[in-house]
């Protein structure tokens, strides 16, 4: 073996593992990005678009942070029905034991009436997935 041979087998093994480690890095982050980034990316598609659709179906009643035909909306996930003080409710939604998680509001966007008789909002939202993500997006700016 001369010096020459050996100087070529010592460099063509070193770039080799090199290329594997290089290699073996770019599985990792694609592995990664492919388990990590469609869940991120969904989460906020889902905000983004329940945003949206709130500014579009709900904004001529509600507001987040002021009271209109329609009570404010920030904080109401979580809350029990009725509560924001000033505003004038329903007796009937007054009255009812509700409070505001993602089974109630489903069923409220679905048909008010169904859930509390008599209520004072005429509305529906007859999309399942546009009623997920209006909750979606009611959730995030009341927990924060
Ligand atoms: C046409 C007007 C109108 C529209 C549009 C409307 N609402 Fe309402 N909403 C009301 C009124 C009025 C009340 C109070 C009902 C009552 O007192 O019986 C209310 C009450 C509510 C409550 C109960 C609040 C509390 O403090 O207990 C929630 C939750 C709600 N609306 C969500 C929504 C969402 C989400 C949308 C959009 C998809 C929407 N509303 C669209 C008029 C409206």
């Amino acid at each position: 073996m001369n010096s020459h041979q050996s100087w070529s087998q010592d460099h063509s093994s070193r770039y080799s593992s090199d290329a594997f480690v290089v290699g073996l890095s770019a599985v990792i982050l694609i592995l990664a990005a492919v388990i990590l980034f469609p869940r991120v990316s969904r989460a906020e598609a889902d905000a983004g678009h329940g945003k949206e659709l709130f500014e579009k179906r709900c904004t001529g009643c509600h507001s987040l942070d002021q009271d209109k035909e329609g009570p404010r909306l920030r904080g109401v996930y979580g809350r029990k029905a009725g509560k924001v003080p000033g505003f004038t409710y329903s007796a009937p939604l007054q009255s009812s034991a509700i409070t505001w998680d993602d089974a109630s509001l489903d069923k409220w966007l679905t048909n008010t009436d169904s859930l509390i008789a008599d209520n004072d909002m005429a509305f529906r939202v007859v999309n399942p997935d546009e009623r997920a993500d209006i909750i979606r997006y009611l959730k995030a700016v009341s927990l924060k």
